[in-house]
């Protein structure tokens, strides 16, 4: 930390540290997921309010206790969004839906008009204390910042009694200074303090004393928060610090998206508090890690960023085993080399048992038992991709139900393209050529052209078709499941010069080229989306992003 000498050597774990400060339960974890607003803050991901709402849902189904579904000011997009997640997730039972809030009084209202129809909600309110983001950003000084924190808290408290307050860059903010920022939001009103380490530089034993020092220093009733990024690999690891120095609030986002390296996977600090409890002793945490791996894959898909096959708890390879000896020793005995069981995060799916004869309602009910409500175009055009599959592969799973339905969900807010038609050929001999049929509203277009490859073919057919100006800056390709037949799911970014925007798309088919069409497609139609609403708002959020 920026001024860790000032901080004395603590002991930080001991029991008698690990009472929440003031309010709230001192055995209760608050999980407080910021995928919607700090996770879609990674570079590249755009979420429009259809795709932030079918996330939001999810993570009410996961038990976390708070959404932070936004950034209200930022885009009337965002506004958008935490209003109707607000509306429709924070009902009664559900989680608690926050938002973000510069200090400005403007900002601090605008957010709330956003919160309102929630059932329950919390404003969090931030400023930068630390003299970079200070000097370079704010361009103000101490009295300043401690004159804007107090205006901001105090409005935000008029209109909700939680009411949290970041010093943000934490971590290089000069002791003494954050202390009087931070005994300032309690003096005004704040209910929740929360510590970011903004650019991942804290070490877990110097965050964990920096929030013990807290603790001590700063008097009053209210939930001490980390928020880690991780710059260095750490931001589990000083989550968790944080926690045993007495935080009750982790503000984590699903696969560890975010700014730059990301924020702490929320994933990973709920197992490791589930798994070792003897270090977390009599702490609770409410998520229903049953839910976790569904979660992962729906964050990946509708971001578009894949999650590393060993990424912990959620990743492809986490209960895979390659060698002869830990294959023999699970075979006998799970907990040989498994610390976690792989059906408590969700990881063996149950088998769906549809074919090629079930109809729509058997359909309908399969989808909504994993928890994903279609209705109108989106389930007729889900249904028919359905029929399509179940002619083409014999066993459909969960996972590729959820691949479909993923392509599929929001696509009947535009009216977008349809591929009507792929033909490709190609091989070590002929050029590479392939021939699409698209249509829109009525109207088909129909194009011919070579590649580089056949898939590189369909992409300039599909481009020329629809005669956009979109580039392709990113392409990957996985499988869903194993096995020969396995629906191929191709991941497609497209950038647009016009609007300074990347979006991508996904696509699924047991075909790869027919898979990468699909995405481009996806991409192609999202972009539109974006496009239809003001270009001037999708703008205006880089600029005042926190
Ligand atoms: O990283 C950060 O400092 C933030 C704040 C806005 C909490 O995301
Ligand atoms: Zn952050």
């Amino acid at each position: 930390m920026q001024d860790s000498t000032q901080i004395e050597e603590m002991p930080w774990g001991q029991p008698e540290n690990q009472a929440a400060s003031g309010g709230g339960d001192s055995n209760r974890l608050i999980i407080f997921d910021t995928t919607l607003r700090d996770g879609e803050q990674s570079p590249g991901i755009s979420l429009d309010p259809v795709e932030k709402l079918e996330i939001a849902e999810q993570l009410a189904r996961l038990k976390v206790d708070y959404i932070e579904a936004g950034f209200p000011v930022s885009s009337e997009g965002d506004f958008e969004a935490v209003n109707t997640i607000a509306r429709t997730v924070g009902v009664e039972g559900g989680p608690v839906i926050a938002a973000l809030s510069r200090t400005h009084l403007s900002d601090v209202d605008r957010c709330w008009e956003a919160l309102a129809p929630a059932h329950r909600s919390r404003i969090h309110v931030f400023i930068s204390t630390s003299p970079t983001h200070m000097e370079h950003m704010l361009k103000m000084n101490q009295e300043q910042v401690i004159a804007e924190t107090v205006a901001g808290v105090t409005r935000a408290r008029s209109y909700t009694n939680d009411v949290e307050f970041s010093p943000q860059d934490a971590t290089r903010t000069p002791l003494d200074f954050m202390l009087e920022v931070l005994r300032a939001a309690v003096d005004s009103g704040a209910t929740t303090l929360n510590i970011p380490d903004t650019v991942g530089y804290g070490i877990p034993w110097d965050f964990g004393a920096l929030i013990q020092y807290i603790r001590n220093q700063v008097p009053g009733s209210y939930i001490l928060s980390t928020h880690c990024h991780n710059d260095l690999g750490l931001a589990t690891a000083n989550s968790l610090a944080g926690v045993r120095a007495g935080a009750r609030q982790v503000e984590v986002c699903i696969n560890g998206i975010g700014e730059r390296a990301g924020n702490a996977a929320l994933e990973e600090v709920v197992m490791a508090i589930r798994i070792r409890p003897d270090q977390f002793p009599g702490l609770q945490v409410g998520v229903n890690t049953e839910e976790l791996a569904k979660t992962s894959r729906l964050v990946s898909r509708l971001t578009g960023y894949p999650v590393q096959y060993n990424k912990a708890v959620v990743g492809k390879n986490a209960f895979a085993h390659e060698s002869g000896i830990h294959q023999h020793g699970v075979l006998s005995e799970r907990t040989t080399y498994e610390i976690i069981d792989a059906k408590s995060v969700g990881q063996i799916g149950k088998q769906i048992v549809l074919g090629k004869h079930s109809g729509r309602h058997a359909f309908r009910d399969s989808v909504a038992k994993m928890g994903l409500e279609l209705q109108g175009e989106t389930l007729n055009a889900a249904f028919v991709r359905f029929k399509e599959l179940a002619d083409r592969k014999v066993e459909i799973t969960e996972a590729d139900l959820e691949a479909i339905v993923a392509e599929e969900i929001g696509v009947e807010l535009v009216e977008g393209w349809t591929l009507e038609a792929l033909e490709v050929s190609g091989g070590t001999v002929a050029s590479p050529k392939a021939r699409v049929v698209l249509s829109r509203s009525g109207e088909k277009k129909e194009s011919v052209c070579e590649g580089n490859g056949m898939i590189d073919a369909a992409f300039q057919a599909i481009r020329s078709a629809s005669s956009t100006d979109a580039v392709l800056v990113g392409f990957n390709v996985s499988a869903v499941t194993g096995g020969m037949d396995a629906l191929g799911d191709v991941l497609v970014q497209l950038e647009s010069e016009e609007v300074g925007l990347k979006v991508s798309g996904r696509g699924v088919s047991t075909d790869v080229v027919e898979a990468s069409a699909r995405a481009y497609l996806n991409a192609l139609n999202r972009l539109d989306r974006f496009k239809s609403r003001s270009l001037g708002m999708i703008q205006n959020k880089g600029e005042i992003g926190p």
